[in-house]
């Protein structure tokens, strides 16, 4: 049996049709259920719930042989995993947001705030801009920031625009783009390879085939 730490949230639900397609389904009874371990109905693999930028602690570990997560996620964590295969879905943009008609970098005036969940990604994107900013990080609702002058500028994941919009917000730049992806545990990928080059070949039939490329 294989053991899959997935990403909680926006990615899990996907992902979890993902491998019912490739031939993994949960066994009824633990479909809905809320346990945060659970295995399918063949006994192939067992399934961990955990937070998003928990995923690659475990399979870094070897908790996990397999992790599914976006890759804004490892981008900022940078973990010691394999990245082998892009799942196409969970697609959002990492970006730099500010009110609408803010000045944009070099026209401000002072020190430059950004509050960011992402504080790794926001410090190297900025420091390779050669731009100084403080960054104030936050665990969440980042778009209210700006708003009540916690920070003049946020970095933030964007999928369909609706949060910024609704806090009037506009994207100032794109940093990186960023899909869910599997990442393997290095020990996993060589003494369980035969396992992990079977279910990575499956799920990437099981994308196409929902794509309607295979
Ligand atoms: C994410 C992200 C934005 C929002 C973007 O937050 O941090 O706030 O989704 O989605 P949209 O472009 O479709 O509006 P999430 O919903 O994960 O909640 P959080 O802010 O509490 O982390």
């Amino acid at each position: 049996m294989l053991t899959v730490a997935l990403a909680k949230g926006r990615l899990e639900e996907e992902a979890i049709r993902l491998f019912a397609r490739a031939g993994a389904r949960l066994k009824p009874s633990e479909a809905r259920s809320r346990a945060l371990v659970r295995e399918t109905a063949d006994g192939s693999l067992r399934f961990l719930s955990v937070k998003p930028a928990d995923v690659a602690t475990y399979v870094e570990h070897g908790i996990a042989d397999l992790g599914v997560v976006g890759l804004d996620v490892l981008a900022e964590r940078e973990p010691d995993v394999y990245q082998p295969l892009d799942l196409g879905f969970g697609r959002c943009r990492m970006v730099v947001a500010g009110p609408e008609g803010s000045p944009w970098l070099h026209r401000y005036e002072g020190g430059l705030r950004v509050c960011t969940k992402y504080p790794g990604i926001a410090r190297r994107y900025f420091e390779g801009l050669g731009y100084p900013v403080e960054i104030i990080e936050l665990t969440g609702s980042v778009e209210l920031a700006p708003r009540v002058g916690l920070a003049e500028l946020i970095v933030d994941v964007v999928e369909t625009g609706g949060t910024l919009k609704a806090n009037g917000l506009v994207v100032a730049a794109e940093i990186m783009k960023s899909s869910a992806r599997v990442v393997v545990n290095r020990a996993s990928h060589k003494v369980r390879l035969d396992e992990v080059r079977l279910w990575l070949g499956r799920l990437r039939k099981a994308g196409r085939a929902k794509a309607g490329r295979a």
